[in-house]
């Protein structure tokens, strides 16, 4: 609801607007200007009613500028320089003359709050259009840099397993060596075996050459998720559009992930009944996979995650809220971007919400966060029932 603060020197007309006003709008009389002040966070969506001696002063406290103050309707005696002085004001500004009825200014307040509203429309606009541009142009690039790296992950990894399998083959010679010296009467050949081998340090060698070998494969298992999830992030996959429960799909991925999540949390579903939709389950599935191991994350010690959903008529809603260390403002504002991470090297890539985004944008889906520090993070969906396209076939 949209907030208006009342800031006039006559207290009666100051209660008279109240009264008007309030059937339709949260009111506030506003006493000082530190009142303003301190609602200074939801003015963005407020209407000031003030009078015109307060106007000085009002307007160098509102927060002016890109972002959007708030509506300013003035109550004038006169009708002079209203315009000079709010010439640095960014924002919606009407006047009204005495003597005004109260019907006038109404009016008034309704063309602000309808000026103040498709304001807020073309800024999110605005906003999601910077995103998804934003999104495509990291998607080619993610494709082109997965292209470019698999070629070398494919020949490296099997280098690797070929390295592997000689020093195995080294290692039985090598053994077949110590059992022919053994085998010679003498005992010599088994002593020069030892000497050369202490000398040599050949078995520390071979395990070091073991472990580096378990290293490298490692290392390079972890490239080829990265290349894997980023090839998903660019196409976002590659099957169809089928009928499925959604909330068959969030059971199996909690099934899926019983064993991280045990330690972390207990699972409550509140499930509102909602019937199968048209979507791609493999890419559902991953998102809700990196949903919940996000939630499991930000549990420190253990906790709680709930999972939701809702039938809201032609979508559904997906709700995945968890009691976590939550995000700052910062961080919200990124998580989206593709390698945004706050976890250590080898926890976290930054790609999973990414990759959510472009898979519920496939399915002309949203998603919203909200997030406080300290208490927790819910994550929402909203997707529709049924696709248009239900063909479509990548890849
Ligand atoms: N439920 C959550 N609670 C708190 N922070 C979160 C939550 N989900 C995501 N984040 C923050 O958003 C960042 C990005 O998340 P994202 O899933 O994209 O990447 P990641 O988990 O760091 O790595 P990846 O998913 O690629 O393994 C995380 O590093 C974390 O800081
Ligand atoms: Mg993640």
């Amino acid at each position: 609801m949209t907030n208006v603060y009342v800031y006039v020197s006559d207290s009666a007309l100051s209660s008279d607007i109240s009264n008007e006003l309030s059937a339709n709008y949260s009111v506030e009389t506003v006493q000082s200007l530190s009142d303003i002040d301190k609602a200074s966070e939801a003015l963005r969506q407020s209407i000031l009613i003030f009078s015109f001696e307060y106007l000085r002063d009002v307007v160098s406290c509102c927060p002016v500028g890109k972002a959007g103050g708030p509506a300013l309707l003035c109550i004038q005696e006169v009708s002079d320089s209203l315009d000079e002085r709010l010439d640095d004001y960014d924002s919606s500004v009407a006047s009204i003359f005495k003597p005004f009825s109260i019907n006038q200014l109404i009016g008034q307040v309704e063309n602000l709050f309808e000026v103040n509203q498709a304001k807020g429309q073309v800024e999110s606009l605005e906003s999601q259009l910077i995103q998804s541009e934003k999104m495509a142009a990291l998607g080619q690039l993610a494709a082109g840099v997965a292209h470019e790296i698999n070629n070398p992950v494919g020949f490296v990894s099997s280098n690797l397993n070929t390295g592997q399998r000689y020093l195995g083959k080294l290692t039985d010679a090598l053994e077949s060596l110590k059992d022919a010296c053994e085998a010679e009467v003498t005992g010599a050949a088994l002593l020069l075996h030892a000497t050369w081998q202490a000398e040599h340090q050949v078995p520390e060698i071979i395990e070091a050459l073991q472990d580096l070998g378990e290293e490298n494969s490692d290392g390079m298992n972890r490239i080829r998720d990265i290349v894997k999830d980023l090839k998903e992030y660019a196409h976002a996959g590659s099957n169809k559009f089928e009928r499925v429960s959604i909330e068959q799909l969030l059971k199996s991925a909690v099934n899926l992930l019983k064993n991280e999540i045990k330690y972390k949390a207990d699972v409550e579903f509140e499930f509102g009944d909602v019937g199968p939709i048209d979507c791609i389950s493999s890419q559902l599935s991953q998102v809700f996979v990196n949903l919940i191991v996000n939630a499991c994350h930000a549990i420190e010690d253990f906790g709680k995650i709930t999972v939701g959903t809702e039938d809201l008529g032609e979508t559904i809603s997906i709700s995945i809220a968890d009691t976590g260390s939550g995000m700052s403002e910062e961080v919200q504002r990124k998580v989206f971007e593709p390698f945004f991470t706050t976890k250590p090297i080898g926890k976290g890539t930054g790609i999973g919400l990414a990759i959510t985004h472009s898979i519920l944008e496939r399915h002309h889906g949203q998603i919203r966060l909200q997030s406080t520090l300290g208490e927790g993070t819910c994550f929402t969906i909203t997707l529709p029932k049924e696709q248009e396209d239900t063909d479509e076939d990548e890849d």
